[in-house]
Formats: C-alpha cells, structure tokens, sequence
C-alpha cells in the first residue's frame, strides 16, 4: 500500500468546511485592508530563497526541498512565500506601478521540519506583502490585520510579541558586541547555537533549549544599539498599535528565522499551541526587492500558518452547514421524475442528492438521514402522475404534499429564509 509522506496532510471532507471558512475570513480581511490576491509558482529557482532568507538559516540549511530539474537547474519547492512574492513584483516591473501595493496569497508551502503537532512538511499560509512605504504606519497596518483576522476567528489567548531589529548598520555595531559575549558563554551553550555564533549569531538569542537561554539572559540587546531613526520608527508603531487599541509584548529575544527582516519584527503567539506556538509572524524587510534586482523598494508584511489557526478554532465558530434536500423517488416513473426534480433543483440552487442504490423507503430515509438532509421528498409512481410529492421535514417527521412544479420555488424560499 502505497502511504502519503511524512508530515503531509490530507484535508478530508468533513475538515475541508473548517479550512474554507479559514479562508473565507481571511480573504474578507485582506479585502478589508485594500490587498489583492497574487498566485506565485509553487517552485522557483533554489537561489531565490538562498538569497533571500539567507545561506545560514535553518530554512536554507536544512529544511528546504531542493531537486535539480532534468536540464540540471536547481529547484526549491517553496518554503515561505515573501521571495516569490518579491521575485514577482520585480519581474512584473512593479515598481513602475503607484505605489502603495499591496498583495496578499494563501496555499502550500514546505519545509523540512521534525514533524510535530502545529509542525508538517506541507503546510499552508495566509501571507502579506505591503510594498512602498517606510512609514509606520504601514507596519500597524500589517500587524493590525493579522490580530484582527486571528481575534475574528476567536482564536483563544492570543499575545502579540514585538522587536525592533534596527537597521543594517545598527545590526552591524551590535553583532560583534553579542558575538564576543556568546563567545564568554560558549561552553553553556547548545552545539547548534556553538555554530550560530559564527555564522547567525541574532539566532542564539532565540535558541530553546533552557540552557541556552539562561546563558544569554543578561545578552547585550539590540535596542541599546538603535539608531535614533529606528528607536523612532519603533516608537510610532508601538503608539500606532496601542491607538488601536493592540496590546503588543516587547520580546527581545524575537530576531526571526529568516534573514531579510529589519526594523519591525513580530510574532503572534497562543498558550495553546504546545512548543510551536506561532500562529503567525513578520515583520519589515526593506532592503530585499534591492537584494534580488529591482529597486530598493521598502516592504512590511507578514504570514500566518492554516494548520495552527485550524487546531485552534473553536467549534461553534463555523457556520452550520446549508440544507439539502434529498429526493426519494421509487418506480419507473417515480425514478424518472426523481431525476427531474433533482436537476431542476440544482438549477435554482437548492443543494439536492439522492441514493441510486435505494430502492425502498426506508433505505431512502436512512440515506437522508446520514446525509444530514433537512428534507425528503418521496416521489413514487403514484405521485410522478399526480403531479405532486410528499416532502418531509426530517428532523419533525411533518410531511406535506406539494406540486412537482412549484417544489424549486417551494424550496428555494425555504432554504432562504433558514
Ligand atoms: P515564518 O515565521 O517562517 O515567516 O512562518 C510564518 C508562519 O507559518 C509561522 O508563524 C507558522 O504559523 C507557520 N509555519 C511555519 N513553518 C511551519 C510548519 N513547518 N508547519 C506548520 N506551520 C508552519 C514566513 O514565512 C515569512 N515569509 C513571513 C513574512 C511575510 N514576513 C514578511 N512577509
């Protein structure tokens, strides 16, 4: 028997109500904030993610699915969706466009991870990118969606955890500070975050392991070293937040996965997602669209997991299902009626099904009922020349005789005013 991959889900049936709904918010949402879908390649060329999340990552290292293609071109299955966003609004000569532009997507994207509760190989974001402005306020935007999208779904003890990362130059006075101090800790620290301090040392702070973060407790922070125009970007999106109304957490430990990232970096979090408690993150990454070829151009955005958000949203949150109809129909004539009625039904738009296989009442009524049918109509020979069927309420067993012809309308204002 041949079995799906490790860390792959499949998403059956009776899940796939709770994943459209996800969507449909989030779609409603990025609407709401002015965003248009972009739909990017699920591949690209391997060095598009090398260059922009940076050769030292996890992601780069040893996560992504990297497969050369039959005339020898390296190709990354694609982990995260920013470079390719990036890369398409380059390609697209974007830049010539008014700017704001805002882009939003949502689909498949795959990493390498150890597969836990939260964490799979395929899994699913709802990204997005907001490019042409250094303001501010561009940030408490992006954040503000994301917050506003994950409390509409009820999402249970949400925080919103915040740091600035300066810029590169703030980056740049502030790293051989922290490396000489990993470097006086050295021994207390995991063999992973031994290698970091040479080659992505921001990443230590971040380690999780207990020993490593008691090592790094009293770390020189990154915000003693900001420039006066970073502190003051930072401070306008603190107070742009709390205007909001956005209670955000200062973290200083938060310096993210990928490389691109400065000044504002952020990340949702819920107590009740066990060790990987990110329902979404983000932050500003201005200097990538010069990074890979077009002109610099600032950019803020963020991207939230689906699987997370579907572990976590509550029941009673997803709408109830729209009623049907089943269509009981017996006999030569009956069958023939049946068939009718079942696509003059679906014509108006009145959901309808019936069981072929059926062939007595009772097997009907029992199909109905599994089916979750609001209602049946039982159409034998008798009735198919009469003109009129009995339908019944499956939940109160009332039935009531109506005439073929009116059933679509007759259903129609049904369903309507349910
Ligand atoms: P990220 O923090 O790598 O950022 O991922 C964002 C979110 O995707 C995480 O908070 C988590 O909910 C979900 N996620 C990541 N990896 C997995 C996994 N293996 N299984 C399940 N869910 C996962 C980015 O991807 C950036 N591109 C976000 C961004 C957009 N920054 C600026 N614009």
């Amino acid at each position: 028997m041949i079995k799906r991959i490790k860390g792959v889900k499949d998403i059956l049936p009776e899940d796939t109500p709770r994943w459209q709904f996800i969507e449909q918010v989030a779609r409603r949402w990025a609407n709401l904030y002015g965003f248009a879908e972009i739909r990017i390649p699920i591949f690209e060329v391997t060095t598009l993610f090398a260059r922009s999340i940076g050769s030292t990552t996890d992601i780069v290292e040893k996560e992504m699915y990297t497969f050369p293609d039959r005339d020898g071109t390296s190709l990354t299955l694609r982990p995260e969706g920013t470079a390719g966003t990036v890369r398409a609004f380059i390609e697209h000569n974007r830049g010539a466009d008014p700017f704001p532009q805002k882009y939003f997507y949502i689909g498949p994207m795959f990493r390498h991870e150890r597969p836990q509760a939260g964490r799979l190989r395929q899994f699913h974001q709802f990204g997005v990118e907001y490019f042409g402005t250094q303001d501010a306020k561009a940030d408490v935007d992006v954040i503000s969606l994301l917050w506003r999208f994950l409390s509409d779904l009820a999402l249970p003890d949400l925080t919103l955890e915040i740091n600035s990362l300066g810029n590169k130059e703030d980056r740049a006075a502030y790293i051989p500070i922290l490396v000489s101090f990993l470097k006086s800790r050295q021994e207390k620290l995991c063999e992973n975050c031994r290698r970091r301090i040479e080659t992505n040392p921001l990443r230590v702070l971040d380690c999780k392991v207990p020993e490593c973060r008691a090592a790094t407790e009293d770390a020189p922070q990154l915000a003693a070293y900001l420039s006066p125009e970073a502190k003051d970007h930072f401070d306008q999106v603190l107070s742009g937040l709390a205007t909001l109304g956005i209670t955000s957490r200062l973290n200083h430990r938060l310096v993210r996965g990928l490389d691109y990232y400065c000044l504002t970096a952020f990340e949702i979090t819920s107590s009740h997602l066990g060790a990987q408690n990110a329902v979404g993150a983000g932050g500003r990454y201005d200097g990538l669209v010069e990074l890979l070829g077009g002109t610099p151009t600032p950019a803020v955005g963020f991207a939230a997991g689906l699987e997370r958000i579907a572990m976590m949203l509550p029941e009673q949150k997803l709408p109830a299902t729209k009623a049907s109809v089943y269509v009981a129909s017996f006999g030569s004539e009956g069958g023939s009626a049946g068939v009718r009625l079942l696509d003059a039904l679906r014509q108006v738009g009145v959901p309808a099904q019936s069981d072929y296989r059926a062939t007595t009442l009772k097997a009907h009524l029992r199909q109905a009922d599994r089916a979750h049918c609001l209602f049946a109509v039982l159409l034998g020979d008798d009735e198919a020349r009469s003109g009129s069927a009995v339908v019944r309420n499956m939940n109160t067993k009332s039935q009531e005789t109506v005439l073929l012809s009116d059933l679509p309308r007759y259903f129609f204002a049904l369903l309507q005013g349910l």
